[in-house]
């Protein structure tokens, strides 16, 4: 049962959520992700919590896995007593979530429905690798109730994919976005990341249409982040490898953008495009007031204003349920200010923008100045970064926070 929590209490053992948390779910729309932490091989770049079959001991936890994470959404329905309205959007993410075959996906979506239950037009995403579908598969996922599909594709050019450490060939990618339409897919991503190291501005653009001709309805275009701990991170301390600098960075995302708003699509968010209707409503949960159950190894949940996180490695988190225990690692109660702040950093990354009236009255008068600095505009009510100021994003949050 719902109880009361003091903030900074360890996790209870039947991971019990504030009340307050509980009565104020939903209005913001309520989403499941679920988090599937295996890979076939990992690229060198990526620091996801997702593992291959060796790092795990072998394929037992990967071949035991849905019903692991069933386990957790029991459990979590348990907590939630009843509070959760139906679930908008759910998203399987990695991780490989392919790897697992559609009968799997569709076991955990079928549990997902009977714990929470489905609104009746949810969105429902799964991740995938473009080698790790086929046209049968995908017509198979599509069976089972997933109508989106997001496409790691990266890049076409063969040796930015290979500096990436992708094993798919540069046109496998456009190739299954393709095959999901057919398959009756409604929204299919295709991911691009720009700045690797060796990138032209001639193989970004290459990408770009490739992702366009491959007739999906989104794009998502992120920077390469380095991160310490990768293989990669390793390659640039050690010098062998240099990152790509901040002025070609904002060259390629204007590039990117330009040609990518040029075929029909317009941003909604900093790093998405999409047709008309092609946003993708999960995230748009993320940064937008919803709320959502996280389930998997590290995965993240946010309902009222708490936070959770799971246990990160597969194995501990899997055993934690076999003891019948929530797989929470910590949680956290976000303060007013705390709130305040995430939701500058994640609304202003939005096409619909911040409206003037959610900030402080200092806030106010420093959106003054960055509206004269040409970063901002306002749209009616709204704060929206202008085209030069998506590529200040973090430094105009930082100028406006109090
Ligand atoms: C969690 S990954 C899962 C996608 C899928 N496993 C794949 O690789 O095809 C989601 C996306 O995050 C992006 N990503 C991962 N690591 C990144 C990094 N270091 N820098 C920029 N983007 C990254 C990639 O575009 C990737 O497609
Ligand atoms: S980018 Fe995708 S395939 Fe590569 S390691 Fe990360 S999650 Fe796995």
């Amino acid at each position: 049962m719902p109880s009361t929590l003091p903030p900074g209490d360890p996790v209870p053992a039947d991971g019990a959520l504030p009340a307050d948390a509980l009565a104020s779910l939903g209005p913001g729309g309520f989403g499941v992700y679920v988090h599937i932490p295996f890979c076939a091989s990992r690229c060198g770049y990526c620091d996801f919590n997702t593992y291959t079959a060796a790092e795990l001991g072998g394929g037992g936890a990967q071949r035991e896995y849905a019903g692991t994470v069933l386990a957790e959404v029991d459990l979590a329905a348990r907590v939630l007593d009843g509070a959760a309205p139906s679930v908008r959007t759910v998203f399987f993410g990695g991780g490989t979530p392919t790897l697992l075959g559609p009968a799997e996906l569709g076991r955990v979506l079928d549990g997902v429905d009977k714990a929470f239950g489905l609104a009746p037009d949810a969105e429902i995403t799964t991740e995938a690798n473009p080698e790790s579908v086929t046209p049968a598969s995908l017509r198979a996922l599509r069976r089972a109730g997933f109508n989106r599909l997001s496409l790691g594709m990266q890049s076409v050019a063969p040796h930015v994919l290979a500096t990436l450490d992708r094993v798919h060939s540069p046109g496998r990618a456009p190739a299954a976005a393709r095959e999901a339409l057919a398959a009756g897919f409604e929204h299919v991503n295709i991911d691009l990341i720009y700045g690797t190291p060796g990138e032209s501005d001639d193989d970004l653009l290459r990408s770009v249409d490739a992702a366009i001709e491959g007739g999906v309805d989104h794009i998502s275009a992120y920077a390469l982040t380095i991160e310490e701990g990768t293989a990669m991170g390793r390659r640039v301390r050690r010098g062998e490898m240099s990152p790509t600098d901040d002025d070609v960075l904002a060259r390629r995302y204007e590039l990117a953008d330009e040609r990518i708003r040029a075929a029909g699509f317009d941003w909604y968010e900093v790093s998405n495009w999409s047709r008309p209707g092609g946003e993708c409503m999960h995230n748009m949960g993320y940064w937008d007031g919803g709320e959502w159950w996280g389930a998997g190894p590290g995965a993240h949940g946010y309902v009222g204003s708490t936070r959770w996180w799971n246990i990160k490695h597969p194995n501990a988190y899997a055993q934690a349920l076999a003891d019948g225990r929530l797989p929470v690692a910590d949680f956290e109660q976000l303060d007013a200010r705390a709130m305040h702040t995430e939701d500058v950093m994640l609304r202003l990354r939005l096409r619909h923008g911040l409206p003037l009236a959610a900030l402080s009255d200092g806030e106010r008068a420093r959106a003054e100045a960055v509206i004269d600095e040409g970063l901002v505009a306002l749209d009616a009510d709204r704060l929206v970064l202008t085209d030069r100021g998506r590529l200040l994003a973090d430094a105009v949050v930082r100028t406006l926070l109090d």
